[in-house]
């Protein structure tokens, strides 16, 4: 059963493309999408935008947030400064579902530049999908989770 809480979305100009089709994938599936930009291809800086969405989850106005540039290390970097933020920049299934069962991961990062349109949306569909496990990876989670910058 797909989740349907609402997902905040950010990209800079190296992957509006996949970010638009990304939201669509979500809308498709019932879920409220608040897109925070970027949109076009007039070269932006990605930290404007992932700290828009990371500052959002963060602070618990979402749950859960997508971040797309071109490698997805920019944004990454970027996002996991955040407190409670638990970004996962992947690029194949077995990540993507790690980063949920056992990191809890908020926040996917993807990269525009790096995968193809059918991978990205794959790694969305599982992420959206895989439940965490608790236990002994809450407790792992527990010893970071406060640490970076509260907003
Ligand atoms: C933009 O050219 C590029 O640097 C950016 O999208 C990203 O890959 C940064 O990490």
């Amino acid at each position: 059963m797909p989740e349907k809480t609402p997902v905040i979305i950010g990209c800079d100009h190296a992957a509006c493309d996949m970010k638009e089709k990304v939201k669509e994938y979500l809308e498709e599936q019932g879920i409220t999408v608040e897109d925070a930009g970027t949109s076009g291809e007039e070269s932006v800086d990605y930290p404007d935008f992932g700290i828009k969405v990371a500052s959002a989850v963060s602070n618990g106005t979402f749950k859960r947030g997508i971040l797309l540039c071109g490698t997805g290390l920019g944004m990454s970097m970027v996002a996991n400064r955040f407190s409670n933020v638990r970004a996962a920049l992947c690029s194949d299934i077995f990540s993507v579902a790690m980063s949920r069962q056992h990191n809890d991961s908020n926040l996917l990062v993807l990269g525009g530049r790096v995968i193809g349109e059918t991978l990205a949306m794959e790694l969305v569909k599982v992420w959206l999908e895989t439940e965490f496990e608790g236990g002994r990876h809450q407790s792992r989670l527990d010893k970071f989770n406060g640490l970076g910058e509260t907003v």
